[in-house]
């Protein structure tokens, strides 16, 4: 029990980053029930714990309708600053030094909201929680690969605009049947932007996907990834090039990747010199931020304070800070390990 709790409060207060999260899966019941209030807009459920006990899903899909469902209640530049704010001061209180975020622009264009509405309120938001909390953030813009090629190159094209607030190009959402190679050409022209490039690969798509990823669209880092386990000549070139992972335990169980977090691959990938790092994903919808993440898989996994450390770090180095920065978080984590092995 003693041992459990020192490695909760060990958790807690490692420094470390998130490099895995949606924006919109962010959305607690609470405020998009007090959004849709003041828009005047409907939710299909009549209350927060009713929201709250629809978020039972067997695979992707399921989570993918109601997720989209939820982020049809932003509309104003004010909502986009008020859900991005209240995710940061969440990380604050988690001791999250550093995060890396995807939105979904297409999720908003599509019913009419200006691309500009949407990236104006989440930059805002993002000044802010660096000024007010000391939170760095790169802001990460994802093509839906349910949607056409066509549609992920107009999206850049809005993008391109606002270069500047813009770090990387993500691809997510419906993975089974929607490979990486649609989406070759538009990461092409995005890396000619310099754009950096990740995709989720190998979450219920097969290890032939993350070859995709890796080989057609050129990815420095691979969300999720969990299938690459299946593929040992994939393992070695993750393993060699250290790809960063960006794994999602809470998000793996609610989805139905894995069948109980005593099964996760986690420390497997540890163990096999993989670059895997811990994240929440859809936080709101999966039961826990990133410390929880970290806690319940810990649990499950026996992790020790080293294998928490080694994770800590792995989040800085695969995160998109330059050298320095990486250095200057690392020696963070060193010393706090230091002084709480
Ligand atoms: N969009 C939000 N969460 C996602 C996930 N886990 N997989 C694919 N697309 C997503
Ligand atoms: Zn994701």
């Amino acid at each position: 029990m003693d041992e459990n709790i020192s490695l909760e409060n060990f958790i807690n207060n490692i420094p470390k980053a998130e490099l895995h999260l949606h924006i919109e899966g962010t959305f607690e019941p609470e405020l998009m029930f007090k959004i849709a209030e003041r828009n005047n807009s409907r939710l299909k459920y009549k209350s927060v714990e009713e929201l709250h006990s629809a978020y039972k899903f067997n695979n992707l899909q399921d989570f993918l309708d109601i997720y989209y469902a939820g982020a049809n209640v932003l509309i104003t530049e004010q909502d986009f600053y008020d859900l991005t704010l209240a995710y940061l001061e969440k990380m604050k209180s988690q001791n999250v030094l550093h995060t890396e975020i995807f939105f979904d622009p297409q999720t908003h264009t599509a019913r009419g909201i200006e691309f500009s509405t949407v990236i104006n309120g989440i930059h805002s938001a993002l000044v802010d929680a660096e000024k007010e909390f000391g939170i760095t953030s790169k802001l990460i813009m994802s093509f839906l690969r349910h949607l056409s090629e066509k549609d992920a190159f107009k999206t850049l094209e809005q993008g391109l605009k606002f270069r500047d607030w813009i770090t990387g190009i993500g691809l997510d959402s419906s993975e089974v049947g929607n490979p990486p190679s649609k989406f070759q050409r538009v990461f092409e022209k995005a890396k000619s932007e310099g754009f950096l490039v990740m995709a989720h690969a190998g979450e219920e798509g097969p290890a032939e996907y993350v070859w995709e990823a890796l080989e057609l669209l050129k990815v420095q880092r691979i969300d999720h990834g969990n299938r690459s386990l299946d593929d040992d000549n994939l393992v070695k070139r993750l393993a060699e090039e250290q790809i960063a992972l960006t794994v999602c335990p809470l998000s793996n169980l609610k989805l139905c990747v894995v069948n109980s977090l005593e099964e996760h691959p986690l420390k497997k990938m540890l163990n096999k010199g993989l670059l895997a790092t811990v994240n929440s994903d859809d936080p709101a919808y999966f039961d826990g931020y990133v410390n929880e993440n970290y806690l319940k898989t810990a649990q499950a996994l026996n992790l020790s304070k080293e294998d928490i450390y080694q994770l800590a770090k792995n989040s800085f180095i695969g995160s998109f800070l330059n050298e320095d920065e990486k250095k200057d978080m690392l020696n963070k984590v060193d010393d706090y390990y230091e002084t709480n092995k």
